[in-house]
């Protein structure tokens, strides 16, 4: 029987990669060895005490039963804990938290709780690809701020057409940032909150970076106000545990009721065992530190090699990317493409940034996820300074 697939899934832009994936096919063909800094995937193990907590917590949980929708009461309180610690923020666990399926799943699906159609989502360009789609799922139109160098990869929000602010209903913030590795301060925070408050529109903030920063610690929108605002949350890379697929979402009362309804009626919750292991995660702040450590080695060690053939500083200030600069005399694209060529993989920035405004923010940048081994990252910074522009 022939299929066609919904105008919704026609409209979705095709694969960025598909370029870079046969480049990289061909230098596997002539063995070269490929070191892949494409996708943002930790490639380290989920750290032995929270694996050995979830395989405990299968026996615990012996009989299956649906999870709750919204997160246990231990692991909703364990994240009321940390944040307490963290943030110094006092959060009630049965109304100001709901679990989710990691942060893509909370992220996508947020949109559904308040776009109707005609409603606008205002998020950033480069982003995260879940901002867009989730708003396009929800019925609802997209509209993109800029991230860039000059103003520090903040948004300007006085810029944003006023039609666009009289329709947007969401408004996604993303500090730590991916790609850039820029942090937002708190007074940008405030204005931030404070712009929401006053045009009816809720700031998301997408937090799951904050916890791998590397001098100056990342505020949480909720240090600022609780009123208007949500913040969603990660374990997959703080705990290098993308395989377990969860997280949360936190803040305002009034807007985690909505989304716990639109929870609800999309997945049956977060399995008991996978919200044990999160327990024991949050409990541990030493393999943070040394992931911490880790990405901050690794940064280093291709900044090194990226200035020593003439490229500017890039190192993130958090974030497990290098948001790399390339002169002008050659574009994002040549530049990935002469690193695909020594097995250095990474992803050309004008391929997760559009065209906004008339400039393409990513067009002189290559974007680097800090996730194969340090053994590796010496090797490709060995292959960069090999590099000629
Ligand atoms: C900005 C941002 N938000 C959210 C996520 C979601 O991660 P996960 O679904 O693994 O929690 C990612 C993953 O790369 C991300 O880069």
């Amino acid at each position: 029987m022939p299929c066609t697939a919904s105008e919704r899934i026609k409209s979705l832009p095709g694969y960025a990669f598909a370029d870079i994936d046969s480049l990289v096919a061909e230098q596997k063909k002539k063995g070269i060895k490929v070191i892949d800094f494409g996708v943002g995937d930790p490639t380290d193990p989920t750290p032995g005490a929270i694996r050995n907590h979830c395989k405990r917590a299968i026996d615990k949980h012996k009989s299956s039963g649906y999870p709750s929708y919204i997160g246990s009461k231990e692991f909703r309180e364990g994240i009321a804990n940390w944040c307490g610690e963290r943030f110094k923020i006092s959060l009630d666990p049965d109304r100001e938290i709901c679990s989710t399926m990691g942060g893509k799943e909370g992220v996508f699906h947020f949109p559904l709780g308040f776009v109707n159609s005609g409603d606008y989502v205002i998020s950033p360009n480069p982003g995260y690809p879940p901002y867009e789609r989730g708003t396009m799922f929800a019925g609802g139109n997209n509209h993109f701020y800029n991230l860039e160098k000059d103003s520090h990869f903040l948004p300007d929000l006085e810029s944003i057409p006023k039609d666009v602010v009289k329709k947007a209903k969401i408004l996604w913030l993303n500090y730590p940032n991916n790609p850039t590795g820029a942090l937002a301060p708190k007074l940008f925070l405030k204005e931030a909150a404070d712009f929401g408050h006053d045009n009816g529109i809720i700031i998301a903030s997408d937090e799951v970076y904050s916890e791998l920063y590397y001098d100056e610690k990342p505020a949480s929108i909720l240090e600022v106000t609780r009123e208007g605002v949500i913040a969603f949350q990660s374990l997959s890379k703080r705990s290098n545990m993308t395989g377990y697929r969860i997280g949360w979402a936190m803040g305002d009362e009034s807007i985690i009721s909505v989304f716990k309804k639109v929870k609800t009626n999309i997945d049956s919750g977060t399995p008991d065992f996978i919200q044990d292991a999160a327990i024991a995660a949050l409990q541990d702040q030493e393999h943070v530190e040394i992931a911490k450590a880790d990405y901050r080695k690794k940064a280093d060690i291709l900044s090194k090699a990226f200035t020593i053939i003439g490229l500017a500083d890039c190192r993130p200030k958090g974030a497990i990317y290098i948001w790399q600069e390339v002169p002008k005399m050659i574009s994002g694209v040549d530049f990935a493409k002469k690193l695909v060529e020594k097995g250095v993989v990474g992803t050309p920035g004008a391929w997760i940034s559009r065209e906004n405004n008339r400039v393409n923010p990513g067009k002189q940048y290559v974007r680097f996820a800090l996730v194969p081994s340090i053994p590796d990252c010496r090797e490709a910074a060995e292959k960069i300074r090999e590099i000629r522009l």
